[in-house]
């Protein structure tokens, strides 16, 4: 029995892993409640007691070993586990992929900023709104054919609540509550009742401009105005005011850059005209003001209000409004260095 213990001492110190086999089936073999080892426990008990002293040594002695050998593998196995999963801190990263702001925000951001700049502070209000502040308190009479240049949502139970239609309501609320001088501009959404095509949409962002203060003129409305283009659009801008026709203000305008696109020279975008229209513009009637509880004999101003999506059309051109509402990640992913 001496000389088998010896011989399965060998071979369990010849065991190689992997290539004699896998750490599982040594256990098995030699230590399991079946293998080897329990084999020759069992045998030792029915030794004649003179032999149990020196087998039962050699016995433990093999069992050790197994038990050693065993351990030896187990951790060289797992040290090879730790070893794969060890990051390789050379490695370039893994790239999250981070939203884009989208162009409407990018381009409202900096129509505010450019403003902000020369003293325009920010106000709003809301989009749900009632007659007075979207038309009567400015200037639209009951039965205007002006109202009609903005179809309107209205709730069917009361007509005197509506979906704002432009974002100079923010400004009737700013003037009801603030004494001149003012200098504000209003960001946000308006609602008109139109079909929606490429070129119009039930809902678009505005950024209307107002200021008061005694002394305003048309000329100061115009420098003003010519900065944010040149801000906006480039250095080389120029403006061309043209008369137009708004219920609040006296007289009116509307106002348009020479196209960024073509320097003016005519291309498709400003249909060969070398303008393009951006925004409406005027001085505020006295009866606005009036309106307001502001003295027009003391106070003029000017107001001014464009729509986002379309700057930001003519910034980045882009030929269809619907763009901005799909949310079509190819579309959207092209803002992603824009801040
Ligand atoms: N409120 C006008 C619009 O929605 C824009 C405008 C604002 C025009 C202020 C003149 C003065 O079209």
């Amino acid at each position: 029995m001496l000389d088998r213990i010896d011989k399965i001492r060998e071979e369990i110190l010849a065991f190689a892993f992997p290539g004699s086999g896998d750490a599982e089936s040594f256990r098995l073999r030699y230590l399991s409640k079946k293998g080897i080892i329990a084999e020759l426990f069992e045998e030792f008990r029915s030794l004649p007691p003179g032999q149990k002293r020196e087998v039962g040594q050699k016995l433990n002695q093999l069992k050790q070993s197994a038990l050693e050998k065993l351990d030896e593998f187990q951790s060289a196995a797992a040290n090879k586990d730790a070893e794969r999963e060890k990051p390789d801190l050379t490695r370039p990263g893994v790239q999250l992929p981070l939203g884009a702001r989208h162009p409407v925000s990018i381009v409202r951001r900096e129509i505010l900023e450019i403003f902000s700049r020369v003293g325009f502070v920010i106000s709003e209000g809301p989009e749900i709104e009632d007659d007075w502040h979207v038309f009567s308190a400015l200037n639209f009479p009951q039965d205007h054919p002006a109202r009609d240049m903005q179809d309107t949502f209205f709730i069917r139970m009361n007509p005197d609540i509506l979906l704002r239609t432009h974002t100079s309501s923010v400004q009737v609320r700013v003037m009801e509550k603030q004494l001149p001088p003012i200098r504000t501009v209003s960001p946000g959404r308006v609602f008109r009742n139109e079909a929606i095509s490429a070129r119009a949409h039930c809902i678009f962002h505005q950024v209307e401009g107002l200021y008061i203060d005694e002394g305003v003129s048309f000329a100061d409305m115009r420098q003003v105005l010519l900065y944010f283009a040149r801000e906006m659009f480039g250095p080389v801008t120029q403006i061309r005011l043209r008369p137009s026709f708004f219920p609040f203000t006296e007289p009116s305008a509307e106002m348009d850059i020479s196209c960024s696109i073509c320097g003016g020279s005519g291309c498709n975008v400003c249909k060969y005209t070398g303008w393009l229209e951006i925004m409406g513009c005027g001085m505020v009637d006295p009866n606005v003001l009036e309106n307001c509880r502001i003295d027009p004999v003391k106070h003029t101003g000017y107001a001014f209000g464009m729509g986002v999506e379309r700057i930001a059309m003519l910034k980045y051109q882009i030929n269809d409004l619907r763009l901005y509402f799909e949310n079509d990640k190819r579309f959207l992913d092209q803002f992603r260095s824009a801040w």
